[in-house]
Parts: structure tokens; sequence; C-alpha cells
């Protein structure tokens, strides 16, 4: 077979043309009816009383933190093993990410670092459900309420993924997605915020909006706070709204290419697969394997032309949130072990028994 299996592939078709068309045609590119649409589909889909459609997840976040008042002098709770976009967007409301180890099982947030973590300035926590796989949030959220911390979700990874069968982004006071290309649907970039918090909705609202509560002219609208420019245009939720009639097929595709490598690669000492729990329905984005020698690893599976995606670096050992390895002994040991491997929708079944052989061979040849 002489195919690249790439890791992630985003792929368009003829709904997406169609609605960009409408939009164009209509001559009508900013935020405006399909913007709506999209934002009361992902509702209904997450059974949120509120979503609101943003630029990106990381808005998504900074506006949820802004929107509860977190500021300078704050601190707020955040997993050392995530894409940095989880600490960036504490940073944007000038507040302090405080990074705390994961658990080694899940590569979540560990509840009792966060426990340990808070302090008289601490105002929230936001658990990562990264690759989809949930943080564990029945603790995260005995431990928030008994201290007075919200809960806001980066649930980038995890749209339609659920936690004991309710969906994730719907357990904390807001729930954060992301749209980049890497994601289940993609519009370009883009985000969602959903909540059931009146107050909060309609302070979102404002502030993806330059403090409007409502759009006018843009010459003599009224401004009741400040605000910011996150809005959602129609030619992204074309996009978005086209990508939404593929999901139920992309979602059983990347369980069944989750559940073959996990029943391929489950004799292989050499190689962990990281499990979900698809019966309560948590949705593998991806599939996440440890392995040592990763490097060796990868540069195997690259003569065969197949992709992977190494993990991040801990955040702790990013430059702009440098500190010592002394706290957080799970994610320095994990992260050169964690790897991606490829899980586009757009394989088949026979690219996923690829890669499997391919894995399979690595271990019989060294
Ligand atoms: C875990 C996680 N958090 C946050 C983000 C940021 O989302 P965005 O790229 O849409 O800003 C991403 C990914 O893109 C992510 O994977």
């Amino acid at each position: 077979m002489n195919k690249k299996i790439n890791w992630w592939q985003p792929q368009f078709g003829q709904e997406e043309q169609k609605l960009i068309l409408q939009v164009l045609n209509d001559n009508y590119p900013n935020e405006g009816y399909y913007s709506s649409l999209f934002e009361q589909k992902i509702a209904k889909l997450v059974g949120a009383k509120y979503a609101i459609a943003v630029t990106s997840g990381t808005a998504a976040m900074f506006m949820s933190l802004k929107a509860l008042g977190i500021a300078d002098g704050d601190e707020v709770i955040v997993p050392d093993m995530t894409f940095i976009a989880t600490a960036n967007a504490v940073d944007m409301c000038s507040a302090t990410p405080v990074l705390v180890d994961i658990d080694p099982n899940t590569l979540t947030i560990d509840p009792k670092a966060f426990k340990k973590a808070i302090t008289s300035k601490t105002k929230a926590v936001i658990p990562v459900h990264v690759t989809g796989r949930a943080a564990d949030m029945k603790t995260i959220l005995t431990v928030a309420e008994e201290y007075e911390i919200y809960v806001i979700e980066d649930a980038a990874e995890a749209f339609m993924s659920k936690y004991k069968g309710k969906h994730l982004g719907r357990f904390g006071k807001t729930g954060c997605f992301s749209f980049s290309p890497n994601k289940i649907i993609t519009t370009g970039q883009g985000g969602i915020i959903v909540t059931d918090d009146d107050e909060l909705h309609v302070r979102l609202r404002e502030l993806k909006d330059q403090g409007r509560p409502v759009r006018g002219t843009g010459g003599d609208d009224i401004h009741h706070s400040r605000g910011y420019n996150f809005k959602f245009t129609n030619l992204q939720a074309a996009l978005g709204l086209g990508q939404l009639t593929y999901l139920d097929e992309r979602m059983k595709r990347l369980v069944k290419t989750h559940e073959i490598y996990a029943d391929r690669l489950s004799e292989l000492d050499g190689i962990e697969v990281l499990l979900f729990d698809t019966g309560e329905e948590e949705l593998p984005l991806w599939t996440d394997v440890l392995i040592e020698n990763r490097e060796k690893f990868i540069d195997h599976l690259k003569s065969l032309a197949i992709d992977c995606r190494k993990f991040w670096h801990p955040i702790h050992t990013q430059k702009p949130y440098k500190l010592s390895n002394n706290n957080f002994p799970n994610s320095t040991h994990l992260a050169s072990k964690a790897l991606w491997l490829p899980s586009a929708y757009t394989l088949v079944e026979d690219d996923i028994n690829y890669v499997c052989d391919g894995i399979k061979s690595y271990f019989n040849d060294s």
C-alpha cells in the first residue's frame, strides 16, 4: 500500500458548498442568520439552554473567565498536560494559571492535585477532556462546590463525547468547544460556549460584540459594557452547518477506529492503548497510546507512510510558564511516551488494519 495515512484530515462536501453559496448570494458574510442557526443546533445537540459561537476555543475559554469576573490577582487551576491555549486563556484575563499534575490513567487533571493547589485566590478550575476522555467531573465538581470555585470545561476535543451518559461541556458553569480543523467538525477556526445561565448568556453576548446587547447599524448603537469582537460569521456557520450533516457517520467511524486499535494492539506488550468508556458514550476523537522509544516507533511508521502526532510538551516545560519538574511527576513521565495514532474519520478499516500491521511489524522486527 502506497497511500499516505494521515494522522488527521478534515473533509468538506457539497452541503458546505451549497450553504456558503447561499451566504454569498445573500451578500451577508457577517454574523447573522446562519450563525444563530448553528448556535441553536449545537445547543440542541448537547442539551444546553444557550450556545454562543465565537472565533475559537481559546476565545470561548477567555470569554467564560472574563464573564465570570476573573481578573488580575485571581488564580485559575489548569492541568499541566493540555494544549497551551488553556493556560493562555487564563493569561488573557490577566489572571494566573496555576498548573497541576495529571492522572496517569486518563491524562486529565488529577483531582487530588487540584484540591491541593487551591488557595484563597483560586477562582476557577479548567478541567480538560483530553482526546474526548472525561476528566473526573464528579470529584472536581464536589471539590469546586466545597471551595466555591467556578468550573469551566475545556471540551475543545470533546464535542459529542459524554461522561456517564451526559454531554461533556454540560457539567461546568460553561463548556467550551473548538471547531479548529482537527476536530470532528470544523469551521476553519471557531469555537462555542454552552451554558444554562441566563445572566452569563447576556454577558457573553455583550462581550463578543463590543459590549452591545443588540447590534444595530454599527453607528448609533448603545454599548452597555466593555467588550471585544469575537463574532462568528455566517461564512463560518455555513461551513459548520454543512459539517453537522456528517456528524453521526463520523462519530461511528471514530468509535470503530478506536475499537480496531484497542482490539488488535491489545496483545502487544510494548504499546498501551488508552481506553475509553464507549459504553457510556465517551467519544474517542483520536486514539492515544503510550510507548517507550517514541522517536524510533515514529520513524518506523514514517517509513510506511504512516503519520502520527506526538503529545504536547507539558506546559510547565514551555518558556512562558516554566517551572521545575518537581510537582509534575506524571506529566513529565508520560509526555515523552504519549502519541496519537492516525485517527482521521476519512480513514477506512483497511487503513487502520494497515497501521496495526505496521505497528506489529515494529515489535516483530525490533
Ligand atoms: C485541549 C484544547 N484546548 C484548547 C484548544 C484551543 O482551541 P482553538 O484552537 O479553537 O482556540 C484546543 C485546540 O485546538 C485543544 O485541543
